[in-house]
């Protein structure tokens, strides 16, 4: 049996600078917990961090460094007390109308960080919580993660396996206490979406509403976390369509065009970004 857990919990967050990240470390100290933000942009992390308070501290750290958060979480580990919430949430999405234009650097780069960089921090988090039979880790992935999306191959690669790595690990940890929570959130309006086009059955989220999710799922302990829940469910029934028909709705609801369709100049600070 593990541990109940009242009270305030000490949360680890990863990618926490900016967007998705940033919103649910708010709302989680908000609800009296010690947030933990990492991010690439140590300097960006510390700064929000100051701003939510003393319930908040930033630091710099790249997920794609194994070592680097195996330290980073023994250092929270000595400074916070036990880590009992880990939330892989960095990530990074480049469109390219097809995986033959997308630079190769990017392509790996979009494994190691959404992969290999969530990989890294559920089994550095799950090595510390195991002894003590207690700890959740909620691993963003995304709706990218059951469907295959035209103009994203690489980022969809990342997040259909860490869906699979995810739900590979609970069945893993299930009798010890771990329990594992799998996001998969459809469009939210953070850099990620800057420039992309729209479909009028694809409603995009503002990131307060995914964080809030996200942070419901910390106090529940649920496995899955989809929102919203109509674009979960058109997801779902493309999942299950035979291939021929999906590439026809895909181009009907004009979700074939969110990703290739882009605005160059709308979207060329974040494509900079994750190509630093
Ligand atoms: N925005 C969306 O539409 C959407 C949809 C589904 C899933 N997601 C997922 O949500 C997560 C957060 O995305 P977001 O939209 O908030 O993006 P964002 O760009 O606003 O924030 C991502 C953060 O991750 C950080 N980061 C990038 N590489 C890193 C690394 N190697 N180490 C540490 N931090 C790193 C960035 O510096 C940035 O602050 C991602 O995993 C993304 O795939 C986003």
């Amino acid at each position: 049996m593990s541990e109940q857990q009242v009270g305030p919990k000490t949360i680890v967050i990863t990618g926490a600078a900016r967007g998705i990240g940033l919103a649910t470390a708010r709302i989680l100290a908000t609800r009296g917990n010690r947030v933990v933000m990492s991010d690439l942009d140590g300097e960006l992390a510390a700064a929000e961090a100051e701003k939510i308070g003393d319930r908040a501290a930033g630091f710099g750290v790249d997920v794609t460094d194994r070592d680097a958060v195996r330290e980073h979480l023994e250092m929270v580990e000595r400074e916070f007390g036990p880590v009992d919430v880990m939330i892989n949430n960095a990530g990074i999405a480049s469109a390219s109308p097809n995986i033959l234009e997308q630079d190769p650097k990017i392509t790996e780069r979009t494994i190691d960080i959404n992969l290999k960089g969530a990989m890294n921090g559920t089994i550095e988090a799950i090595r510390l919580m195991e002894p003590r039979r207690r700890g959740q880790v909620v691993n963003v992935a995304s709706l990218a993660g059951i469907i295959g999306v035209k103009g994203l191959a690489a980022y969809s690669a990342s997040k259909f396996g860490l869906v699979g790595f995810t739900e590979s690990i609970r069945l893993e940890f299930a009798d010890k206490g771990i329990k594992l929570t799998c996001v998969m959130p459809g469009p939210v309006d953070t850099g990620m979406m800057d420039g992309t086009s729209s479909s009028p059955l694809v409603s995009m989220l503002a990131p307060e509403e995914m964080a809030t999710g996200i942070a419901d799922a910390v106090t529940t302990g649920k496995p899955r976390v989809s929102l919203p829940r109509s674009s979960w469910l058109l997801a779902r029934t493309i999942s299950v369509l035979p291939p021929a028909i999906g590439i026809r709705v895909g181009h009907w609801t004009r979700i074939d065009r969110i990703y290739t369709e882009v605005d160059p100049a709308a979207r060329a600070a974040y494509e900079e970004r994750i190509s630093r």
